[in-house]
């Protein structure tokens, strides 16, 4: 099989990518591990920024985001028993959007599969080779036998765990990683919203945030340790948990619910450079991992893809090769500054199990920074509107 660009991996960075180049009319095949299925129904982000909910709309797969998700103008920063909202669009005129990164996962599938677009599930050992030659090549098992597509271009979109990253030789690239010791254990409940805007909450004994996803189905997280078991969280021991580190002075209450859905996520920060080697383009956490304390993610994927596009499709109408040569630099500006961003929102937001009281002090000199000086909120709301 022969393609322009062969994609690996159909998370919102492969996808979107495969999208913006058929607008262009420039043809691609997109290789995934997992099944349809699973991709639509793995819970992850909930927030977009402006920039990602207007590529979408021009992009024409933003109908039902524009219908069914929610403007959000401002969060709140909860601590010592208080709220405090960042107005996030009278600070930046920007907003940001809640909506579920499954239903655009699921909105761009369905955009690829009507236009005949290239789309192969439950491919399996996916393997990059010739990848600084001009012509480098994918090969892959699909329903018992084995594939193999020649490209001008591969796109490495198959997140932190893929093969795309580890095909560079290590000799050609730089990788810059911090963990965290502690990860978020994340619910899903059935209940009315308890608030209008994110909450997110520091508190002695960790943080948590108050999400949502309709008004009927919220989603909350809380820090904890990033090697418990879901099993030794009772739903009781949860709600405790969350009461505890949400209550206000003013008497606030948090509504309860069914929780159908649980799980625990590990926290890093994590940076390759650079993110081109030959022929391959990394793009999405297949380059880059942020904690999600600052809703950062996904839209650095969205952010990747709409330079990588804009290059790709420079070179085939072209020839011009300036925007493929710039590809990494241009993206890696964008990451480091989410990368300083998310690790910022969360070392002022979580407790560090080494923790001083001290440090404890300034955390909250800090949150109080942020909620008393116009300056210190802008550069907080104009970092989290993107
Ligand atoms: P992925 O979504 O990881 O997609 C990669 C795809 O490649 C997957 O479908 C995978 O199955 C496939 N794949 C992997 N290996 C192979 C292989 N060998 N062959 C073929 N296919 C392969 N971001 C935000 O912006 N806002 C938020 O509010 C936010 N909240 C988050 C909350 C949680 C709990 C988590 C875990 C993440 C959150 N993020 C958030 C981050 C966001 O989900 C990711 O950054 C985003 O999914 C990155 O997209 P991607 O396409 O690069 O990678
Ligand atoms: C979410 O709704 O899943 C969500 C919201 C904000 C974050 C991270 C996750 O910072």
């Amino acid at each position: 099989m022969k393609t322009p660009v062969a994609i690996v991996g159909a998370g919102p960075a492969g996808l979107l990518l495969s999208h913006l180049l058929h607008l262009e009319g420039i043809d691609s095949v997109v290789l995934e591990s997992r099944t349809r299925e699973e991709i639509e129904a793995t819970i992850r982000a909930g927030v977009l920024e402006q920039g990602t909910v207007d590529l979408l709309a021009q992009s024409g797969v933003g109908e039902r985001m524009k219908r069914e998700g929610f403007v959000h103008e401002g969060i709140v920063l909860r601590f010592a028993g208080a709220s405090h909202r960042i107005a996030l669009t009278e600070l930046t005129g920007r907003s940001i959007m809640v909506y579920a990164q499954h239903e655009v996962i699921k909105d761009l599938v369905k955009a690829r599969l009507d236009a005949n677009g290239k789309l192969f599930f439950g491919v399996k050992d996916a393997a990059l080779y010739d990848l600084d030659s001009p012509s480098p090549k994918v090969r892959f098992h699909r329903e018992e036998s084995v594939e193999e597509i020649e490209a001008q271009f591969v796109a490495g979109c198959d997140g932190f765990h893929g093969v795309s990253r580890p095909s560079i030789p290590s000799r050609h690239r730089q990788e810059f990683t911090r963990t965290y010791p502690f990860g978020w254990f994340g619910i899903l409940v059935e209940a009315p919203p308890s608030t209008a805007e994110l909450i997110y909450a520091h508190h002695e004994r960790g943080f948590a945030l108050v999400s949502t996803r309709s008004p009927q189905i919220q989603r909350l997280y809380f820090q904890c340790d990033p090697e418990d078991d879901v099993k030794s969280w009772p739903d009781a021991r949860i709600w405790e948990e969350l009461h505890t580190r949400l209550a206000t002075r003013d008497g606030w209450t948090l509504a309860e619910g069914r929780i159908f859905q649980r799980g625990i996520i590990a926290m890093r920060s994590f940076v390759v450079e650079p993110m081109r080697f030959g022929r391959v383009f990394l793009a999405g956490d297949a380059a880059h991992i942020v904690p999600p304390t600052g809703a950062k993610g996904l839209n650095l994927a969205v952010n990747d893809v709409r330079v990588l596009a804009r290059a790709l499709v420079d070179y085939f109408k072209t020839g011009a090769e300036e925007g493929l040569k710039a590809y990494s630099a241009t993206a890696l500006r964008r990451v480091w500054r989410a990368e300083h961003f998310s690790w910022w929102m969360t070392s002022m937001l979580h407790r560090f199990h080494d923790d001083t009281p001290f440090h404890h002090r300034l955390q909250l000199a800090e949150l109080d920074y942020v909620v008393s000086s116009r300056a210190k909120a802008i550069t907080l709301a104009e970092s989290y509107v993107g």
